[in-house]
């Protein structure tokens, strides 16, 4: 059994600054791509201790100029058995590059897209408001190339926060007309952005009357949700994704496990069971592990695998460092 997600950026950088996002670095130059033959290297060794692959967590991984020949070639090759997720802003979902994502044979696409106003979009994601019929457009598109095959799975993925939450509705709508498979609402974590303090909604009793028509839109059209509600609601979204993944006994261990840890602490949804590779090789756990991977490429973090057994069983006998009130990890990401 494999219990790690890994989180990989096939490209660091991005092509939008969305005003909510830590990710402000611009994308291109060698110093954003992942390396070809370091991402060669590397999957094999994620596919032995990993069930679920992120291909993206802080960058947009359709800027890789090799993002075809990657999707194409190398991710159903050296990833076969894994549940590949790939996240992106779909402004690069272009026919060429939905072929390659189709052709991939991947489990998930999640797009992001937080509402269906263009002024409103094209301020959050600070780009002209146009932008947004053209990422719908590529959706659609995606779901067209994709046509009576079984994945991808597409979802989309939309933030609630002041600016959103009591249009969300209308996305949901969207979602249920185009004929996605899921939609996933999250809340926005505010970080320490000074714009958005004010956007924080979490809990409000306006957030939760907006968030439950959602549920009621999305149910009524047979789309498949998560979203922050009550802890049953939780368990549900929980047990019916594994409708989506290939590897359904990895993802339900794995998601109650995560479950488990954000009801014994609130601030940790991870339990340590997420990993991240830079482009230069360094692996990060969360610091409840106690452990440092090092580095994929120099030798120094080499065997994964014996390093993720230490972890889980460092976890089982309880010998972690206290968690601090803010995960540091997710701070970081
Ligand atoms: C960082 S992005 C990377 C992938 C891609 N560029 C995209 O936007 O989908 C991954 C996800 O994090 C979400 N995200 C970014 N900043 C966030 C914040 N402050 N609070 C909650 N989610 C956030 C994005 O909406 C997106 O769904
Ligand atoms: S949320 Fe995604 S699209 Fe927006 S700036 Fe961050 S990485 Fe880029």
């Amino acid at each position: 059994m494999r219990f790690l997600d890994a989180r990989i950026d096939l490209d660091c950088g991005c092509n939008y600054k969305c005003i909510y996002c830590l990710n402000r670095r611009s994308a291109g130059g060698a110093a954003t791509v992942y390396p070809l033959d370091k991402l060669i290297e590397v999957l094999p060794q994620l596919k032995e201790c990993c069930w679920s692959v992120f291909l993206a967590c802080g960058g947009e991984p359709t800027l890789h100029p090799k993002f075809g020949e990657i999707m194409r070639e190398h991710v159903p090759r050296l990833l076969p058995k894994t549940d590949v997720f790939l996240v992106t802003n779909g402004f690069r979902l272009n026919k060429s590059v939905c072929e390659a994502i189709v052709e991939s044979g991947i489990t998930r696409v999640s797009i992001s897209v937080d509402t269906v106003d263009p002024h409103t979009y094209g301020r959050l994601c600070a780009c002209a408001p146009g932008t947004l019929d053209v990422v719908l457009g590529n959706i659609e598109m995606l779901l067209k190339v994709r046509g009576a095959k079984k994945y991808p799975k597409v979802f989309l993925t939309s933030i609630a926060m002041k600016s959103t939450v009591e249009s969300m509705p209308d996305v949901c709508a969207w979602v249920v007309g185009a004929g996605l498979d899921g939609h996933r609402i999250q809340y926005l974590i505010s970080y320490d952005i000074e714009e958005m303090r004010d956007e924080y909604v979490a809990g409000t009793a306006k957030a939760c009357l907006s968030l439950a028509e959602c549920k009621s839109i999305l149910s009524k059209g047979g789309v498949y949700w998560d979203i922050p509600l009550t802890f049953k609601d939780k368990v549900v979204s929980m047990m019916l994704g594994a409708l989506f993944v290939k590897n359904k006994a990895e993802y339900l261990i794995t998601s109650a496990k995560k479950l488990l840890a954000a009801v014994q602490k609130p601030n940790c949804r991870f339990a340590g069971l997420i990993i991240h590779i830079d482009n230069a090789g360094n692996v990060e756990f969360c610091d409840r592990s106690g452990i440092s991977p090092g580095n994929l490429y120099d030798g120094s973090g080499v065997e994964l695998k014996r390093r993720v057994k230490e972890t889980f069983n460092r976890m089982r006998k309880n010998r972690m460092s206290a968690c601090p009130d803010e995960c540091s990890y997710l701070m970081k990401k």
